[in-house]
């Protein structure tokens, strides 16, 4: 049965005005998009989407109207939803929303690794290469591992070790660091052995790169990170052109169970009307921050108190050896998280706790600057690594409290040099 016309059962949640008349919204650009995508969805006369709570959705009441599941294809049409492990309308929203700024079909889930996870079972590869970065994302194919036996390879194995079906795990910019790799080359290797390339791409989302001009076949976010931007959201987001992916990845996230709450894919839309905004003035904040500090490095007037603390900065910014292909992949910034290695564990266990603007705490991509000695969360780092997520505030007040933190040390280190009776 057609499900073009709303089953009778559906009229009852659809007011007095009517849903606007859908016009593709595909010629706009994506500030635009991310504002009147989901414009289609609207029932009501409320400008702010509301938050559907529901967990299960009335049938159609008129039994000529009922369509079996054999039969429907998913999402459903008008907005209808059976369960929400399935389908529910706020998520729903937040994937329309998503799919031109991604610029694929996309999928949902209750966090960034369930998404990975969701992936590798549809995938089911038999080898997957990856090299540093997020240390869960290991830990997913760890699981991956004793489920499967598949066997896990660096970045950088001989193209001949990888198969049909086998994945190339790319995360750019990468986690701790915020260094990039080039996803084109990637893309190649992966694509000349009948392999995949996975893009995870947390650290560039949209309005700084698109993984997809590059070659990627499937693109995942954490979109805890920047879609979310507010710290307090968990999300994961995967998206696929491969024809029919995204369809059976729905389908067994049916069986994973692993759908994100309504409460968070309503924060999701309200996040994405500001994404393009937030992510491109905390990657040039960032951009400010790190030339700062490795203009200090480098000899600038008063940076003793900085090169007296900080061994070396890390991120895209400053990796002018590939700016050939890094200046096309992210035109728009280099991404909002940088790493600094101290010259010392002690003094990059001491850093943060001598700021007022950031954050001690993990996670990235909210408003608020973070910083974390990353020691506390990742076992797999040198301890003396800080890594820095830098947010909406303005960058010279960061750069101050930066400043005034490294005096701080300065400052701690002096006097724990003075030997103790030195008072008297
Ligand atoms: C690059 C990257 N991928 C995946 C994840 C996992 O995301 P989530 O915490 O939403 O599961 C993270 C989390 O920090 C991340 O940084």
């Amino acid at each position: 049965m057609p499900l073009s016309a709303p089953p009778s059962g559906i009229q009852a949640i659809s007011p007095s005005i009517p849903p606007p008349p859908f016009s593709s919204p595909s010629t706009h650009r994506p500030s635009t998009l991310a504002i009147h995508a989901d414009d289609q969805l609207n029932r009501s006369a409320d400008v702010a989407p509301a938050l559907h709570v529901s967990t299960t959705f009335r049938y159609a009441s008129n039994p000529e109207d009922l369509v079996t599941i054999k039969n429907f294809k998913w999402p459903l049409p008008n907005d209808m939803h059976v369960y929400s492990r399935l389908t529910a309308p706020t998520s729903t929203r937040l994937e329309i929303l998503l799919m031109p700024l991604l610029h694929a079909p996309c999928l949902t889930y209750s966090s960034g690794l369930a998404a990975l996870h969701g992936l590798y079972v549809f995938l089911n590869p038999k080898r997957i290469s990856i090299g540093i970065g997020y240390h869960g994302s290991h830990g997913v194919l760890g699981l991956q591992k004793k489920m499967t036996g598949c066997e896990i390879l660096g970045l950088e194995c001989a193209e001949e070790e990888l198969g049909p079906g086998d994945v190339i795990h790319l995360e750019t910019p990468v986690n701790p660091t915020g260094e990039a790799f080039c996803i084109e080359k990637y893309a190649r290797k992966a694509h000349a052995r009948g392999a995949f390339l996975l893009v995870d791409a947390t650290f560039g989302p949209p309005g700084l790169q698109d993984p997809f001009v590059w070659g990627a076949d499937v693109v995942m976010h954490a979109g805890t990170k920047y879609l979310g931007g507010h710290s307090d959201m968990l999300c994961g987001v995967l998206a696929s052109n491969k024809e029919g992916w995204v369809e059976e990845l729905r389908e067994e996230r049916t069986y994973l169970g692993s759908v994100m709450g309504s409460l968070e894919g309503w924060l999701g839309v309200r996040s994405l009307r500001t994404l393009e905004i937030r992510v491109q003035r905390q990657s040039s904040n960032c951009q400010q921050l790190v030339g700062w500090i490795s203009g200090m490095l480098e000899g600038a007037e008063g940076g003793e108190m900085v090169r007296e603390a900080v061994e070396k900065v890390q991120h895209a910014s400053l990796q002018v050896a590939d700016m050939e292909w890094l200046r096309d992949q992210m035109p728009n910034g280099y991404g909002p998280v940088f790493a600094i290695a101290m010259k010392s564990e002690s003094l990059a266990r001491r850093l943060p706790s001598k700021l007022e603007l950031f954050h001690h705490a993990t996670s990235l991509g909210g408003v608020e600057s973070l910083i974390e000695w990353r020691a506390m969360s990742d076992m797999t780092v040198d301890t003396r690594l800080l890594r820095v997520s830098v947010g909406l505030e303005h960058w010279e007040d960061l750069r101050d409290d930066l400043m005034r933190g490294f005096k701080a040390l300065r400052e701690e280190e002096t006097n724990r040099a003075v030997p103790a009776d030195s008072t008297a």
